[in-house]
């Protein structure tokens, strides 16, 4: 709809494609959705007052469609470790039909960059009547979710018009965050001087989105192996799954290339029966908490002749000597912040792999950006 409108508008700015120019976007979209919704100065989350109290919230019920599933995914971990609030999610098509019991003043998270995804918008209105209040994060501010919500959460992502979401994907991570540091600080399960030092990480984020674009090269020597591939493997663990799965999505849509995620520690209940020397397998590792569990399940999938491929920080690239046939280094961030940074490399090897393959990058065959039907 308005998209070919947009398109009309909005050039490529010299960009080959309308998803190399919103790549390249990703330091700035973070970095405007932050400014509404952070204090520099204070380094505090600084969100509108919410039409419930956050503290009495006995769930928060997360319902997207497509990558914006995946930003949820990475907001469930947040919204349950951080503020430790129960969190059910779903995607729009299954939450829709589930006729799952909704609690007295639960809230309903729903998170679309177009506002108008018809399954994501039908959840909206079938948890409305049972009682939920709605917030919604949005691109399109004034779209049919935005006019029908309790409370938006706007993304300031600028228009996407490639298919396929890049910028607004780690724009609604960015929201998710401060939402969660939100909560968190209402809950009390946070103190002031932790919303500093996470909120600081968050600030951070633009520049350190800025530098992935220094290892470009990296990734496309990563895409020369992929693109070679008939079928991928990405593995991610705890915060980062969703991230592969993301990535995963990302190289079938836009390369037309097989690829599945699994978060790592499921690779020996059944994909590693799949592994040999043709199938690459995609790391999103970055040196945290679990990175010991990745390390040693991506030992197991190279015992099997699996060639591995990292994106991984500098700490994580010495422990994958000898593991890893390829790694991108990544700059060192809290582990907070770390699926936001790695969506964006994760995102870039699907554009090198697709143009590798010469596919239609910005309008993959058989997809809308838009999904309005059901
Ligand atoms: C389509 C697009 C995806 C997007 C999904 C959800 O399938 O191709 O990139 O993630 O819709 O769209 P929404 O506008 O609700 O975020």
């Amino acid at each position: 709809q308005n998209i070919a409108f947009m398109a009309g508008q909005v050039g490529k700015d010299g960009y080959r494609h309308y998803m190399e120019k919103e790549l390249h976007e990703h330091p700035v979209a973070i970095g405007q959705t932050l400014q509404r919704i952070t204090d520099p100065a204070s380094k505090t989350i600084a969100l509108p007052k919410m039409p419930f109290d956050p503290a009495q919230v006995p769930r928060v019920t997360i319902t997207a469609c497509g990558s914006a599933f995946y930003a949820g995914m990475v907001g469930r971990y947040w919204l349950e470790s951080l503020a430790r609030v129960p969190v059910e999610i779903d995607v729009a098509s299954e939450m829709r039909y589930r006729d799952a019991p909704q609690p007295d003043k639960g809230v309903a998270l729903l998170i679309s960059q177009s506002g108008e995804t018809a399954d994501t918008l039908g959840v909206l209105r079938s948890l409305k009547k049972a009682g939920q209040s709605i917030v919604s994060v949005l691109n399109v501010e004034h779209s049919t979710m935005g006019r029908e919500s309790d409370l938006v959460l706007g993304m300031v992502a600028g228009p996407e018009i490639s298919v396929a979401s890049t910028k607004a994907f780690t724009a609604q991570l960015s929201v998710l965050a401060a939402l969660s540091i939100d909560f968190a600080r209402a809950r009390g399960t946070i103190d002031k001087t932790r919303e500093e030092t996470l909120t600081a990480s968050l600030l951070d984020l633009p520049s350190r989105a800025a530098e992935v674009f220094t290892r470009v090269e990296a990734i496309q020597e990563m895409a020369r192996i992929v693109a070679e591939a008939r079928d991928v493997l990405y593995l991610g663990r705890g915060i980062c799954t969703p991230i592969a799965f993301e990535g995963a999505l990302k190289l079938k849509e836009i390369s037309y290339i097989h690829a599945e995620a699994y978060a790592a520690g499921e690779l020996k209940h059944g994909p590693i029966s799949l592994i040999d020397r043709t199938v690459p397998v995609v790391a999103i590792a970055p040196s945290t908490i679990l990175f010991d569990k990745t390390l040693s399940n991506l030992q197991e999938a190279k015992a099997r002749g699996g060639r591995i491929l990292a994106f991984t920080d500098a700490a994580g690239a010495k422990r994958l000597e000898g593991v890893a046939e390829h790694v991108v280094i990544l700059p060192d961030v809290d582990a907070f912040v770390a699926p936001i940074l790695y969506a964006i490399p994760v995102q870039i090897l699907a554009y090198e792999v697709a143009l590798l393959k010469g596919t239609d990058v910005d309008q993959p065959r058989n997809l809308a950006k838009s999904v309005t039907v059901e």
